[in-house]
């Protein structure tokens, strides 16, 4: 049985899916200039090209535009829950892709009726989040991180500004104070777990998250207040504990790291490219555009794994077997020439796939709620600090190792030190 997705101009390679062409997903070209090498993966391959994930793990990349939107609106062809996946025989117990595609019982892995109650509690979870009282939060969170480097006119804004702020803006809205010894021991674990460097201990720290929010939710049983997790655990879906933990660390994690590195992804837009420099301190508009114009060229999320194939069928001229893995390319799928023909790419609209698209997209508000933290982050910066300027080279800057995530390893800055 097969349908048919968008077309492209490749025909299905034969012997699928073992891949004889495949390429390897690795390698400094997704760090340093992604964006050339997808439209060359796509030259090569046509709209979805055959990859190799770490262990040369064969997958399906995503690369069109119209193919991304067509993946993710046909859930009952292309699902989110990884147990179907073809490949786990080959899979070791220490790959390091486990933690994002290893079936845990949260919103993330679930599908159809199951998925609309999960995703329901969470959507009217954070709509209750009043959004004036979170750019509130998000200035003074900002004002005490910026208070702990504005005297010494210079700072690392990756760890000291742009990963904490998100952080403590979301452990706040989900009920627990935004500072403090506690909160951040959770902030580092998350961390760990999602992203260990060497010498952690991911399962530890995954452990740990997991006692901390389920102490949380014991605690909102008793005392609910105006917060997420309270408003998860009073609604009338009736959610038990185990997945209200877990739907927290998918909330809490979906929110740090993709808004973390759109700040990140804002202000070197801004501190590099000369159409934003003239303006920038207070230049509300101006903000506004390089936020945009981020998720369209730097978007935080570059590639989401995935989506599991239901059964046999093809996709961009592809023959996809059932069980195969697919990922997102959601970059490439924002500069797909077919979109953007004279290879401009627009900031002006807001049709990127940055939160992608269809049942599992990133739910309603969040990404009205990445907006407020990442304005407020970037504006509350540019008003304290406003001859802030890059320390180094714009050309010095070295993108994070990942081909899943599109951040800087460290912005180092410099201004004018400000005495208190
Ligand atoms: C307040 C901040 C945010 C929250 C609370 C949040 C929450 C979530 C949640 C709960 C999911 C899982 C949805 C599901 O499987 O049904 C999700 C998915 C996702 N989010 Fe967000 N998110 C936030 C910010 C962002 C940002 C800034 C980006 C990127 C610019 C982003 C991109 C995505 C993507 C690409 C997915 C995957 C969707 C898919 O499977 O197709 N999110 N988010």
């Amino acid at each position: 049985m097969t349908d048919t997705g968008p077309s492209s101009a490749r025909p299905a390679p034969p012997g699928c899916p073992a891949h004889a062409d495949a390429v390897r997903l690795a390698g400094l070209g997704y760090q340093q200039t992604p964006a050339q090498l997808y439209r060359a993966l796509r030259r090569e391959h046509g709209a979805v090209a055959p990859v190799l994930l770490d262990g040369d793990v064969p997958a399906w990349l995503v690369l069109g535009y119209a193919e991304v939107t067509y993946v993710t609106s046909h859930d009952e062809l292309f699902a989110r829950d990884s147990r179907r996946w073809n490949q786990w025989e080959n899979i070791p117990p220490d790959w390091p892709l486990l933690p994002y595609v290893g079936y845990q019982p949260s919103v993330l892995f679930t599908e159809g009726e199951e998925h609309r109650r999960r995703a329901g509690v969470i959507t009217e979870a954070l709509e209750c989040v009043d959004q004036f009282e979170l750019t509130r939060d998000c200035h003074l969170i900002a004002d005490r991180l910026i208070a702990s480097f504005a005297g010494s006119g210079q700072a690392e804004l990756m760890s000291g500004y742009v990963h904490a702020l998100p952080a403590q803006a979301v452990v706040q809205m989900c009920g627990m104070p935004a500072s403090g010894a506690d909160t951040q021991q959770l902030v580092d674990d998350l961390r760990i777990s999602l992203d260990a460097a060497e010498g952690d201990d991911p399962v530890a720290a995954y452990e740990r998250v997991g006692e901390r929010l389920r102490q949380l939710v014991k605690d909102k049983r008793v005392g609910p207040g105006p917060d997420v997790t309270s408003r998860m655990v009073l609604h009338p879906a009736g959610l038990s504990d185990e997945e209200i933990v877990q739907d927290l660390i998918s909330v809490i994690s979906a929110a740090q790291q993709p808004t973390a590195n759109w700040i990140c992804n804002t202000l070197r837009l801004l501190l590099t490219d000369e159409r934003f420099a003239v303006n920038v301190s207070g230049g509300r508009l101006s903000v506004g555009e390089a936020l945009n114009e981020a998720l369209w060229l730097d978007t935080p999320t570059q590639n989401f794994i995935g989506r599991w194939a239901v059964r046999d069928t093809q996709l961009g001229g592809r023959l996809i077997r059932a069980g195969d893995c697919l990922v997102l390319g959601l970059a490439a799928a924002n500069t797909d020439p077919q979109i953007w023909p004279d290879s401009h790419v627009g900031a002006e609209n807001a049709a990127h796939l940055s939160f992608s698209n269809g049942e599992h997209r990133c739910p309603y508000p969040a990404p009205l709620l990445a907006d407020v933290m990442a304005r407020t982050a970037v504006e509350t910066l540019l008003e304290r600090l406003p001859d802030l300027v890059l320390a180094v080279e714009p050309e010095e800057l070295t993108w994070r190792p990942s081909i899943w995530m599109r951040g800087l390893t460290s912005l180092p800055v410099r201004f004018t030190p400000v005495v208190q």
